[in-house]
């Protein structure tokens, strides 16, 4: 549904030019919803403002729905826009506007009339649980709300393609969830391809399909999010998971933790297991047949797009052969283990 064929975008001139976007390659199937995750500056806006043009490329091809968008007439690109929606961190609604008339915006311009606008407008009001707001003016609604408002107008010309540029950065957690769960109806139900931008790892864990990993301009990584939160590759992917690990910390934990490794200290792992793994056999054979102790912090399934994934965070305690037979011996299993520091024992 969207492919991007060898992408650059540079900004300023001379020796002030930066590539924003270099030699950038992939594809989007249609019905799935692709992310985008990456360090601030990497690219990302730039990227999804190339999906619909509103950035032009300097070089490559963006297809969309069969189309590279760059070959288009100005009269066909503003055509093949309309089947592209787009929403935004800070919403840009109109706020002299009601939420209906926000809605309406896209089917106004395009000359719609009243009634087959209101045919239109009603049901996004339904999917979106905004028909009691419906007269309200965007100043008296929630962040949540307004995102809401700003999505279905996104959906309003029945887009084939919906592209969110860190949609729920600027909503707190509750909120979020509920937005992605939308977003997630409109895939779903409406079979809407979608490409998302976020910094937010439960955005990724809870939607997508796909993702891919951004820095300097470059795509570096991409892959099914199950295969990439089981065995990430680059060491920018890996990052990302364990910052999402450590997050989650017991706070008397992280303020033992270190980055690096002393006489005193013990690593601390973050394990991954995906699919039927079970974890009992492997921890036992750890404790019994290698006597490695593990002091285990955390344990969880979760549950990544439709399948399962176990997790644990341990530390492990034993010399440093102990420890090295423990890591081969998971990895054979096909278990992912990250070392995400180590934690000093109290003097
Ligand atoms: N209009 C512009 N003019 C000049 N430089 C730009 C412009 N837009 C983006 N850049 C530069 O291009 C690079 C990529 O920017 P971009 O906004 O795509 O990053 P990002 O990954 O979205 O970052 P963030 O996570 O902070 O939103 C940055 O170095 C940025 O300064
Ligand atoms: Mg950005």
């Amino acid at each position: 549904m969207i492919t991007f064929e060898h992408v650059s975008k540079y900004f300023g001139k001379n020796s002030q030019r930066i590539a924003a976007l270099s030699d950038v390659e992939f594809s989007v199937e249609s019905g799935k919803v692709f992310g985008v995750i990456g360090p601030s500056g990497a690219g990302k806006s730039t990227l999804i403002r190339c999906a619909n043009l509103l950035e032009r490329p300097d070089e490559g091809r963006v297809i969309v729905d069969g189309m590279n968008l760059i070959e288009l007439t100005p009269s066909d690109l503003a055509q093949a826009r309309k089947k592209i929606g787009m929403i935004f961190q800070q919403f840009n609604l109109l706020s002299s506007r009601t939420v209906y008339e926000n809605i309406a915006l896209p089917l106004e311009l395009d000359g719609k009339d009243k009634s087959s606008i209101k045919q239109k407008v009603l049901p996004l009001l339904e999917l979106t649980g905004l028909k009691s707001k419906q007269d309200a003016y965007p100043a008296q609604l929630s962040g949540g709300q307004r995102q809401r408002v700003g999505i279905a107008r996104a959906l309003a010309n029945q887009p084939k393609v919906l592209l969110s540029d860190e949609a729920t950065s600027a909503l707190d957690p509750e909120n979020t969830h509920a937005i992605l769960r939308l977003l997630k109806d409109i895939n779903e139900q409406l079979g809407v391809t979608i490409l998302i931008i976020t910094h937010e790892m439960e955005v990724v864990k809870e939607i997508c399909h796909h993702l891919a990993i951004m820095e300097h301009g470059k795509i570096i990584e991409h892959a099914d999010v199950v295969d990439f939160f089981g065995n990430p590759k680059t060491e920018l992917a890996q990052r990302f998971i364990q910052k999402v690990a450590k997050d989650h910390l017991p706070i008397a934990v992280k303020q033992r933790l270190h980055s690096e490794a002393t006489p005193n200290s013990n690593p601390l792992w973050h394990l991954s297991f995906l699919g039927k793994t079970s974890q009992e056999p492997l921890i036992a054979h750890l404790m019994q047949q290698l006597s490695i102790t593990l002091n285990i912090l955390q344990a969880d399934i979760e549950l990544i797009r439709d399948q399962t994934m176990g997790t644990m965070i341990t530390e492990v305690v034993g010399s440093t052969e102990q420890i090295q037979a423990g890591l081969k011996y998971l990895q054979n299993k096909g278990v992912h283990v990250e070392v995400i520091g180590y934690v000093r024992n109290p003097e």
